[in-house]
């Protein structure tokens, strides 16, 4: 099947996995990445590479003018813990970015989006296990501030213009080809990296802060498989809840040690310990489920392996 696709923010950390699943699924030529910086050479070199800024929307428009682009994966973003710090800049990159594809779409310039949501729509008052699709939502943070209202938006231009927007609210990704930047969840990456390097690892979050975890492989079949999925079998035009993993710091701490049993794991809570505890520790998924059937092949001792085995190479 060929189909022209834009990836926008294709060299941050799922930007690079999906960028390269995108090209062997559907051949080099037909997904262009994007971003505001160039990223790995495999990535910039073996496909179409454009820089781009994601809140400028004439140069979007060039890009996808100029490559007849069908469909957009807006992965551009200012995460969690970064946002905290730079509040007016993470508003207007995480939600211009939005409007300029979004607005692509109502002019009928591309046909399908994806962009994601996060857990971080929660918020302290949201019940904690288990969260339901539905729910009471009262983002803490700026981050997640931005992400609930980008929801409404994406349902509202669904709703009120046709735009066939699609969404999925990642819990935290961990992964070995790209790290992640500037997230309240990556010290589940940061965490293998340390294991292998030092036998030693300083948590900036405390023992017992339990979040929604997925490993890579999971979070890119299912934004996949939400973007094949019948349009007529999606209920959610906002964002779906999206599950796999949960776990506290200390019980990723013991999977690492079921392969380095020396690895030592000591516990510094910095300020994204706020953040972590306004967030869910386990998430409801029965609508993906449902609709488009999502179900995560990785627990905590499959990614514990992989995550070992690929840093090691
Ligand atoms: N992983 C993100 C973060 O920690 C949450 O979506 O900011």
């Amino acid at each position: 099947m060929q189909k022209s696709i834009l990836i926008i923010g294709a060299c941050g950390q799922i930007g690079t996995e999906l960028t390269m699943v995108l090209r062997a699924k559907y051949g080099n030529d037909s997904v262009v990445a994007s971003d505001i910086r160039e990223g790995s050479e495999n990535l910039v070199r073996s496909g179409p590479f454009e820089l781009l800024d994601a809140t400028n929307y004439a140069a979007i428009e060039d890009v996808v003018m100029h490559y007849e682009i069908e469909e957009v994966y807006l992965m551009a973003a200012m995460l969690s813990a970064t946002a905290e710090k730079f509040p007016m800049r993470a508003w207007n990159l995480n939600m211009n970015s939005l409007f300029n594809v979004l607005n692509l779409a109502k002019e009928k310039k591309i046909g399908k989006i994806f962009w994601p949501s996060s857990i971080a729509v929660f918020g302290p008052n949201t019940p904690k296990e288990q969260t339901p699709q539905h729910t009471l939502m009262e983002p803490s943070t700026v981050y997640g501030i931005s992400k609930q209202s980008g929801e409404r938006w994406c349902e509202y231009y669904h709703k009120k213009f046709g735009v066939d927007v699609r969404s999925v609210r990642y819990p935290g990704l961990i992964s070995w080809k790209t790290l992640p930047g500037g997230g309240t969840t990556d010290y589940a990456v940061e965490i293998y990296h340390k294991a292998l390097e030092n036998g030693a690892y300083d948590c900036f979050l405390a023992e017992g802060t339990k979040l929604p975890m997925m490993y890579m492989d999971d979070a890119i079949r299912a934004t996949i498989s939400l973007m094949d999925a019948d349009t007529n079998k999606l209920t959610i035009r906002s964002s779906y809840n999206l599950g796999a993993i949960s776990f506290a710091p200390e019980e990723i701490a013991q999977s690492i040690q079921n392969h380095i049993p020396a690895f030592k794991v000591s516990y510094k809570p910095d300020f994204r310990q706020d953040i972590a505890d306004s967030w869910p520790s386990s998430i409801d998924d029965s609508k993906a489920q449902k609709d488009w059937g999502w179900q995560p092949e990785f627990n905590l001792e499959k990614t514990t392996r992989e995550m070992l085995e690929n840093l090691k190479k």
